[in-house]
């Protein structure tokens, strides 16, 4: 294989990149931006790796949540510890029904870059360049706002950064404290069967903490009870960018992409020959790659050994996003994948995107999804895994901590007339905290299943 560089990317094909339109401009920025500090380091990457084998080796389970896309505009310290919070609950859920350890990982603090179905939008006649989110245009409907900018990579850092800041005030100075099982409840939570069960679950482990304390186990003692580990990732779709934040480790002297902890490939940009699987092969970080309809089982073994030619436990997670009706088909579901990998020893983590194999229009012309094809994907990759003999390893969502209606159904149900009320995404529809909450539920009955 050719030499890896920071740089060897630009020698590939690339897909979903913006053009912009001043080169020297953006050049001025992508300099500054090498000189930022960093917003993780490579100890704590690898930190997760090591998690994330455990995972790989049926040991954990691994949940990865936030926006489709951050925006500028919904930047807000509410918004972040909701988000949170909401994590938390749904960690402390699984957790406590399969006694497996979660493994949390935000789509969080950096996730602002977005591969689009089409190159241009259309309303009214009128047709202009498709918003690819804020890190590169505005998505008003002018044709000012969707001219890409390289000033928005600066505030897309800074905000990045403040939010990385918050999540491990979070993680570590007491809102993550076990004891405080009760307050991850959002103030607008429904009260609803589901939030019962929650209420019911915090109650015993209040308990248990409780003769925990009386032999001597606080979370003055022990760290794990009081603090967590909480961690960031994003599509790295936008390389420029991601460059400018590959950095040489000093300890070990290898490449980390220091924007994020974990990175992903989308399902549109993960051609073998092509620029983003040119980049992520040569930095250390943990890694993901989508998976639709569309990968074919050799495909992704060829991309498993690019990606990850040692092999290594927790460096590769296959993230599943087929859809309700595909991920079960013999022929073009998830089965061939799996048996591929397993024929050729490939350590990977699998998890499932139950949200982009599932999004449809409403028919008062929302982008939405509904809850029941969420539910029934999540169950299907449960049970093909058990079929299969391997380890559902994970989930990854679009989801946040706010109420918003934008997945009809669930539990609090969600109708195409409620739609319109907060309908707030600046991409794809997300679940609201009660139908995240409701999904962490069924992950915990089928782990409970498995691990029996
Ligand atoms: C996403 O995760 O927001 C996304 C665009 O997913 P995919 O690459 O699977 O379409
Ligand atoms: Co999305």
């Amino acid at each position: 294989m050719s030499i890896w560089t920071p740089t060897s990317w630009r020698n590939k094909p690339i897909l979903q990149q913006p053009t912009y339109p001043n080169q020297d401009e953006l050049n001025r920025v992508l300099e500054e931006l090498k000189n930022y500090p960093p917003l993780v380091f490579a100890g704590e990457a690898r930190t997760l790796k090591a998690s994330l084998a455990k995972v790989a080796n049926g040991q954990g389970f691994l949940l990865q949540g936030g926006d489709c896309a951050e925006s500028f505009s919904e930047f807000h310290a509410d918004n972040i510890r909701d988000s949170f919070k909401v994590m938390l609950q749904m960690a402390v859920v699984m957790t406590y029904a399969s006694g497996l350890p979660v493994v949390k990982v935000g789509r969080m603090a950096g996730q602002f870059a977005k591969p689009r179905s089409s190159n241009t939008e259309t309303i009214d006649g009128i047709t202009l360049d498709s918003y690819r989110g804020d890190i590169i245009n505005g998505s008003e409907f002018t044709k000012e706002a969707r001219v890409p900018d390289p000033k928005r990579m600066i505030k897309a850092y800074n905000q990045a950064s403040a939010t990385q800041n918050l999540l491990r005030a979070f993680a570590s100075g007491g809102l993550a404290d076990l004891h405080q099982v009760h307050q991850w409840t959002t103030d607008f939570a429904q009260k609803d069967d589901v939030m019962q069960k929650y209420e019911k679950l915090a109650e015993d482990i209040s308990n248990s903490l409780k003769f925990m304390e009386a032999c001597g186990v606080t979370s003055k003692t022990y760290r794990t009870l009081r603090e967590t580990d909480f961690y960031t990732s994003h599509e790295a779709l936008l390389l420029p960018y991601e460059e400018a934040f590959t950095r040489q480790d000093s300890i070990t002297g290898d490449w980390y992409d220091t924007s994020a902890h974990m990175l992903w490939i989308g399902d549109r940009t993960r051609q073998l020959d092509g620029a983003h699987v040119e980049f992520l092969r040569g930095v250390k970080n943990p890694i993901g790659v989508k998976a639709g309809p569309s990968m074919d089982a050799d495909d992704l073994v060829r991309l498993c050994q690019t990606l990850n030619p040692e092999n290594e436990a927790g460096r590769l997670n296959v993230i599943v996003r087929m859809g309700a009706n595909k991920v079960g088909d013999d022929n073009t579901g998830m089965q061939r994948l799996i048996r591929a990998i397993e024929r050729e020893g490939i350590n990977v983590v699998w998890s499932c995107d139950p949200m982009h194999g599932n999004t449809i229009k409403s028919s008062n012309n929302f982008k939405t999804r509904p809850v029941d094809d969420i539910l029934t994907e999540m169950k299907q990759f449960f049970q093909i895994h058990k079929a299969e003999g391997t380890h559902a390893g994970g989930v990854h969502l679009e989801m946040t901590g706010k109420n918003v209606t934008e997945c009809i159904g669930g539990s609090f149900r969600v109708t195409e007339e409620d739609l319109s009320s907060r309908y707030h995404t600046h991409c794809d529809p997300r679940l609201n905290a009660d139908q995240s909450l409701e999904l962490a539920f069924l992950i915990a009955d089928s782990l409970k299943e498995v691990q029996k």
